[in-house]
Order: C-alpha cells, then structure tokens, then sequence
C-alpha cells in the first residue's frame, strides 16, 4: 500500500476509533481497551466469573480482560498470558509467553494443578492484509484452545474463546461440540458490526 494510501486509512480509523462510545467509556473507566466490554456482555449473559473462580486468560495484553476478572475474582487464582508484555494488575499473575508451546503448557498445569474453572480466550493471530488467511489462523488458536482446554478444566469448566464466522467456522463449531456438553456462540454489542468476530461459550466437558 502507498504511503498516502496508508496515512488516509489510518486516520481514518483513529476517527472512527474516537466516535466510538466503547473506546470512550473505556477511557474514561480506566480500561486498557474497549475488549473489556465483551467480556463485561458476555458474563452478563452466561455468569460464569465467580469470586473465587481460578481463571486462565489466554492473549491477555494489554490487559483489558484481565482488568474484568481482576475486579470479579478476589479467592480464586488469575493466569494471564501473552506473548507481548503486559503491565501488572492487582491479583494477576503475568506469563509471556507463547500458548502454542508445550513449555507454557506445562507451566500452566503447574500453576493450577487439576483446579482450573474457566479459560478466556481473546487471541488473535497477528494480521496479514489477508482477511481469510487471518480469520484461519485465529480459529486455529481457537481450535487449539479448545483442545487444551479438555486436558486441564475442571468437568464442569467453562471456555470463552474469539472466533472469527469464516470457512471453518463449522469445524470449529464441531471440535467443540465433540468436547464440550453445552456450546452457544453470542456476538457482544461492543464487537464491532463489520468484524466476524464471535464468541464461543462451551460448558461442561463431555466424558470420553
Ligand atoms: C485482541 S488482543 C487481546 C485483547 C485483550 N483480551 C484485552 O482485553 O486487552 C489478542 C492478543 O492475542 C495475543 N496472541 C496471539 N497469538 C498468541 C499466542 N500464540 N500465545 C499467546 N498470545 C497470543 C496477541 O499477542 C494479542 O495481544
């Protein structure tokens, strides 16, 4: 993309961003970013943070989710996880990391044993102008996601994770079903209407 074409879009954007009410009242609440409200909707709808859930919040920076969880949770233990740094919040321990790597893996099930209630997940693959490539590449961190999660959630657990309406959305929509006893997809208000961005809600590991 040319320079002028670039600086445009980019201005744009920063427009767009600044009529935006959830940038706003982000702002004005001290959030990192807007994310938080999805999280915000999304326990409003399913009520799956309790104060004293353990909680693993994959792709955390800058730490809007965090912040949420932090604010509900004070007796249960909170994860975060990215691979770029994050600042510090108040009763949250900070892994950088890379979710992909066994290594995190093991560190995880160090840290919670076998007493995981939920994992939220907001991981985006890193974009590349190409929106199909990107919107694979982020279902596959959910794929993944969902498979972790019946190695270390509690059977009652819940996962909460982004994924993306494209080309496999059905497949993932399957993996989960396959694992999870209960699966409801819900796209908050504060996900922007362009964006295919949705949430998976699954609940209680099936027996296998
Ligand atoms: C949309 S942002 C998350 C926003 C966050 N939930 C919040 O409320 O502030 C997506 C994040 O996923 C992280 N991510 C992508 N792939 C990852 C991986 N393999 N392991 C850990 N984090 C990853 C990115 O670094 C990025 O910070």
């Amino acid at each position: 993309m040319k320079k002028s074409k670039r600086v445009k879009k980019s201005n744009s954007w920063k427009i767009k961003q600044h009529r935006d009410p959830f940038f706003k009242k982000s702002k004005s609440l001290g959030y990192r970013s807007r994310a938080s409200f999805k999280l915000i909707e999304l326990n409003k709808k399913y009520g799956f943070i309790k104060k004293d859930s353990n909680l693993l919040d994959l792709g955390s920076y800058p730490g809007g989710w965090s912040q949420i969880a932090s604010q509900i949770i004070s007796k249960g233990k909170i994860l975060s996880i990215d691979t770029k740094d994050m600042k510090p919040i108040k009763n949250v321990k900070f892994l950088k990391a890379d979710i992909l790597k066994n290594e995190t893996k093991n560190e995880i099930f160090e840290y919670f044993q076998s007493n995981l209630d939920i994992i939220i997940s907001d991981m985006a693959a890193d974009t590349t102008g190409n929106k199909s490539l990107d919107s694979i590449r982020t279902n596959q961190l959910c794929s993944e996601t969902i498979n972790f999660s019946k190695d270390i959630l509690k059977p009652k657990g819940v996962l909460v994770s982004k994924l993306f309406m494209g080309e496999d959305f059905i497949e993932v929509k399957d993996l989960a079903k396959s694992i999870f006893k209960t699966v409801n997809f819900f796209k908050p208000l504060s996900s922007r209407r362009e964006s295919k961005e949705t949430y998976l809600h699954c609940k209680a590991l099936k027996s296998l």
